[in-house]
């Protein structure tokens, strides 16, 4: 048995209307384990009746994006605040789709994921190799320069607070998922890299979730290796039927 609880978030990109959003989080409250962490990351017009819909039942609502700003003329923008408002209690940050769509880098995302923790939203950290990156031996060294940059200036506390999904760029979508021999392999890494920077125990207490073509034919032997302590699906939470069983996969 892992000392940390396994955490399974859904990530739900730019889809679902809100009656979708609706009848989606009735249905899977039901059918989840009472004791089990599982979380699903939703449009910002959604998190509303996300967080009521989901407000009987252990789901927690979070967001994909936030702004670093607190509030004024940020047109577009949407503030930690607002986020709270409407219910969220986690957001991603430094998604792979935001730093390569809309030129997102490890400085920026370091700003954002400050002003969540000064909020006390759960920041669900983002980060993962290209194709090319891996391709040419730099998984490593990318790894530690997104750990190091995105969560420079933080105390071991507040690393402790936050969740790091490792997401091979070249595994999102794709229909690749990482071997689980591979994402073994890099976890302990940015455990490691965590350890050196934070101290073991701290590096002991971080969630790491393994996320890339997730489904429910590899979620169980990926759950099962000692590092990964949970996973982020794209594609396959949006389905009721493939994301409950993805959540199953985990033994409780
Ligand atoms: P995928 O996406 O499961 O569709 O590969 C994962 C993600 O982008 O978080």
């Amino acid at each position: 048995m892992k000392s940390r609880q396994t955490f399974i978030i859904g990530n739900w990109k730019m889809n679902k209307t809100l009656s979708e959003t609706r009848s989606f989080i009735t249905e899977l409250g039901c059918l989840i384990h009472p004791r089990s962490q599982v979380g699903l990351a939703v449009p910002f017009t959604a998190l509303a009746a996300a967080s009521e819909a989901a407000a009987q039942t252990s789901l927690m609502i979070g967001a994909q994006n936030v702004s670093f700003y607190d509030n004024g003329p940020y047109t577009g923008e949407i503030s930690c605040q607002m986020l709270k408002d409407a219910g969220a209690a986690f957001s991603l940050a430094g998604h792979s789709e935001r730093r390569h769509l809309f030129h997102e880098n490890d400085s920026l995302v370091n700003k954002k994921i400050e002003k969540m923790l000064e909020y006390n939203i759960k920041p669900v950290y983002c980060i993962g190799e290209t194709l090319e990156e891996y391709q040419s031996g730099r998984t490593e060294t990318v790894l530690q320069r997104q750990i190091i940059q995105g969560l420079k200036g933080f105390s071991p506390q507040q690393v402790e607070f936050i969740v790091i999904a490792y997401e091979p760029v070249w595994a999102i979508g794709t229909g690749k998922a990482a071997t689980p021999d591979i994402v073994q392999k890099n976890h302990a890494f940015c455990r490691r890299v965590l350890a050196e920077e934070w101290g073991k125990d701290t590096a002991d207490q971080v969630i790491i979730q393994y996320g890339g073509s997730v489904t429910p034919a590899n979620a169980e032997e990926l759950l099962k290796q000692p590092d990964v302590d949970g996973l982020l699906v794209g594609g396959a939470s949006l389905a009721l039927e493939t994301f409950t069983k993805i959540v199953l996969a985990n033994s409780y």
